[in-house]
């Protein structure tokens, strides 16, 4: 079988950690280039790859080398890069938040549709184990009618996770856009949407900086959610964590409770209304701080998506509608109201 020709843009902590590695032990894959704008970095990680070097993404993509790209740069690049690649008729696995806009993320479904080539946002959290058992049992209706929700993510910051530190594109509104809300917020935004399989239609939210002085970006926020069906919650996200990650949802379910990710040894415990609790251990949950499951499957799905040509399991519309509940969260903090989600995929000539 002919491999997948595959390159990685942007070669800091996240290509480091998860990509570069994942696309590296996927049979269906052979890993041909990478770029980073520096230059000491990129020539690093091309010789312990065996992999071409490129400084310029654009260079990269008129390679003729490559059939698809992880684009692990700044926020501020995710529109840019991934349309460049798909309007060069490669595929597209785009890191979140997916842009720094709702226009910028219309166009690269756009760039998508056009080009018939695959978009994929990275949101790895659909495939922790708990998450997929927590949505199984959810859909089978073993929970009932799901009436609330707290969901939380966060930790002490970026700056020892970033190739930049505390210096670095995290902490700077003109490449990040947005800060714990889009690094960490996004995540549960999407999770939420994925395990109630709703949309989110109404927010309020105290978005803050509070523990970043050096920074210009939130990193502090406090939400409240209504679904589509009327189910209410919170989402918190947060660089102030300080002495500990914090990566756990709760449902509050007409049957049962569900706790994920919220118990140190089980990953999912269920708390039914009878007083029966049942623990699942699914393995640890990925984490920047503790490592966690060997491979997020993001990769591997999206390869899969391409080889089979299949609709990835989170399409750019996906992406969109995640990154759609952070823009009200922030449009909300701003005019101290209630936001609707606009959950609308405007297409051009609409
Ligand atoms: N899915 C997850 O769990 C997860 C976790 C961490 C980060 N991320 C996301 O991944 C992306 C990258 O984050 P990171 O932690 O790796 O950041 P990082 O600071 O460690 O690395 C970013 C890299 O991008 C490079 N870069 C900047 N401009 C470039 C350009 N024009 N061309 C090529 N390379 C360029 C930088 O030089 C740097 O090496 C962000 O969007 C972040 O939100 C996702």
């Amino acid at each position: 079988m002919k491999k997948l020709r595959v390159g990685v843009i942007g070669c800091g902590s996240i290509a480091q950690h998860r990509h570069l590695p994942e696309y590296k032990l996927n049979q269906k894959v052979e890993l041909t280039a990478v770029c980073d704008i520096h230059e000491d970095r990129v020539n690093e990680i091309a010789e312990k790859y065996g992999v071409a070097a490129f400084t310029s993404f654009k260079a990269l993509l008129s390679s003729g080398m490559v059939d698809a790209v992880s684009v692990c740069t700044s926020n501020d690049l995710h529109a840019p890069v991934s349309i460049a690649a798909l309007e060069a008729g490669i595929h597209v696995l785009c890191e979140k938040p997916m842009a720094t806009s709702k226009q910028e993320a219309e166009a690269m479904i756009a760039a998508a549709e056009k080009s018939g080539k695959k978009l994929m946002i990275a949101h790895n959290q659909r495939f922790v184990p708990s998450h997929q058992k927590a949505r199984q049992l959810l859909q089978s209706g073993e929970i009932g009618k799901i009436y609330s929700f707290r969901t939380t993510f966060g930790h002490g910051g970026p700056e020892n996770w970033s190739v930049e530190g505390k210096d670095g594109w995290f902490f700077q509104k003109e490449k990040a856009f947005v800060g714990a809300m889009g690094d960490l917020g996004v995540h549960k935004a999407d999770l939420l949407r994925f395990l109630l399989d709703e949309d989110v239609v109404e927010v309020g939210s105290f978005v803050e900086t509070s523990a970043k002085d050096f920074a210009n970006v939130d990193d502090n926020a406090v939400c409240i959610l209504k679904t589509e069906s009327g189910i209410i919650g919170t989402l918190a996200a947060s660089w102030a964590y300080v002495s500990r990650e914090d990566n756990s949802t709760i449902i509050y379910g007409e049957k049962a409770i569900l706790r994920l990710e919220d118990d140190p040894l089980h990953s999912l415990v269920v708390q039914y209304v009878n007083g029966e609790v049942v623990k699942y251990e699914l393995g640890r949950i990925q984490s920047n701080e503790a490592g966690g499951q060997n491979t997020s499957q993001v990769v591997e799905k999206f390869v899969d998506s391409i080889l089979l040509d299949q609709v990835p399991p989170v399409p750019g519309e996906e992406g969109m509608k995640s990154l759609a509940v952070i823009l009200a969260a922030l449009e909300s903090n701003q005019t101290k109201q209630i936001v609707r989600v606009d959950n609308q995929i405007s297409r051009i000539g609409d």
